[in-house]
């Protein structure tokens, strides 16, 4: 099999920069290597010993751009592409006007397939190498998902989206068409080279009581797919949830009472939650997904990343477009940034660029496999040119160290810098 030796500066991690000093945590090689093989790390350390020890292996030299694992996006909706930016509604409103005319367009196999298409050449321009996406409540959007994910070699999970009320006419099914169809899907897709179907209703207040039964049943029947859902994104959809669900405690509760709450389970948002939300969700070691550019965006509310953090929550990060406003990962970190210093933490950019990769890659429960530099794992890699932009350059070249180099391409950076993409190995093409 052909060695691929892939040259630059590489970054890497050896824990979690939330809980353990920097100094511990993060790899950087200023003049670094990684050895790939069969769609897999095989080494990684200093360009000088690996160029040595494998003198047969290919070359390809970055020269000064950085290695990363690549993006790791935990949350997105990848028929909402091309309504992205829509403008002026807040949530309720921009699910009626904008989101659910669109996702009517997936019962059209043809439709969806250009929008799978057109959705991972945006993802893979940006550096995102794994997604987490809903589709809608039509199968073939999952097919047409799964299809492209598989046509171009990704790791990549998604989930027929079930509604069965509060929802228009041809986007509702009923709980046993909803059960039904995801374990079909489940069982075609799931496990299939690097792909993973995700048991995914809505949110409370498009499914019945009777709907999230059905789903909370197929979980227990296939406990090591992960589910996703919405949870506490805006205070309107939580007195909503309080009227549709009156016994229940608290939002959480909804999905909790019909056995939707799990150490598997991935729930979106986050933003307003009560001390027993947050105490339940630890206990079962749930994980949050960090959704920032969409929190501004629809206007939703500010994330408490370092309040979560600090308790131990599982957190991942995510664009959730086309709520969130961009398909980048870079522009994800800025927005959480931003939002972090709104809430008074600054996160250091290499937290920041932690749940971009392992931090969304332990969320998802596939921290073995992406998220980080380390052999053994799948050669999903992101190189990054630091200078993308004069704007950037001319700060990066006053930089000391990797950090104060990197945290100009965070905030100012899109998909200009990604210079190339690897997936299992190979390069594919980028914008
Ligand atoms: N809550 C329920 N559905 C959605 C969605 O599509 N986007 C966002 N941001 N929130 C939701
Ligand atoms: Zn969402």
């Amino acid at each position: 099999m052909t060695k691929r030796l892939i040259l630059g500066q590489t970054l890497s991690f050896a824990g979690d920069p939330f809980h353990e000093p920097l100094s511990e945590v993060a790899r950087h090689e200023r003049r670094g290597a990684v050895l790939v093989e069969d769609g897999r790390i095989a080494a990684i350390g200093p360009a000088d010993d690996l160029r040595a020890a494998h003198p047969q292996a290919e070359i390809t030299d970055h020269g000064d751009a950085l290695i990363t694992a690549g993006f790791v996006d935990a949350h997105a909706h990848y028929p909402q592409t091309a309504m992205i930016a829509s403008w002026g509604k807040r949530l309720i409103d921009w699910l009626n006007s904008y989101t659910f005319p669109e996702e009517m367009r997936f019962a059209d196999a043809d439709y969806a397939a250009e929008i799978a298409a057109r959705y991972f050449d945006l993802t893979l321009s940006n550096g995102t190498t794994t997604v987490c996406s809903y589709c809608t409540i039509h199968p073939e959007s999952v097919d047409a998902f799964f299809a492209e994910a598989q046509r171009r070699g990704l790791r990549a999970l998604a989930g027929k989206t079930c509604m069965d009320r509060n929802a228009p006419e041809g986007l509702r099914d009923t709980p046993a068409r909803a059960y039904d169809e995801s374990k079909a899907l489940l069982k075609t897709w799931h496990g299939v080279d690097r792909l993973s179907y995700v048991i995914t209703p809505r949110f409370s207040p498009t499914s019945t009581p009777e709907q999230l039964e059905a789903m909370g049943a197929l979980w227990a029947e296939f406990p090591d797919c992960p589910m996703q859902t919405h949870l506490s994104e805006q205070t309107d959809e939580i007195a909503w949830v309080k009227d549709l669900f009156p016994d229940a405690r608290d939002y959480l509760d909804t999905y909790e009472t019909f056995g939707l709450l799990g150490g598997r389970g991935l729930y979106g948002h986050a933003i307003h939650l009560e001390p027993r939300e947050r105490d339940r969700l630890r206990e079962v070691d749930a994980a949050l997904i960090h959704c920032p550019t969409s929190n501004t965006f629809i206007g939703s509310g500010i994330f408490d990343m370092a309040g979560l953090m600090a308790a131990g929550q599982r957190v991942g990060l995510a664009t959730d477009t086309g709520g969130g406003s961009s398909f980048s990962m870079l522009r994800t970190m800025a927005a959480a940034y931003e939002i972090g210093q709104l809430n008074g933490s600054a996160l250091h950019p290499a937290q920041l660029y932690w749940l971009a990769t392992q931090g969304s890659a332990r969320a998802l429960r596939l921290d073995d496999r992406i998220g980080n530099l380390a052999p053994g794992m799948d050669a999903d890699l992101v190189v990054l040119d630091l200078a993308s932009t004069p704007a950037i350059a001319q700060r990066a070249a006053r930089a000391d160290d990797l950090w104060e180099a990197l945290f100009p391409t965070i905030m100012m950076g899109d998909d200009r810098a990604v210079q190339a993409v690897y997936v299992g190995g190979a390069p594919v093409g980028t914008a």
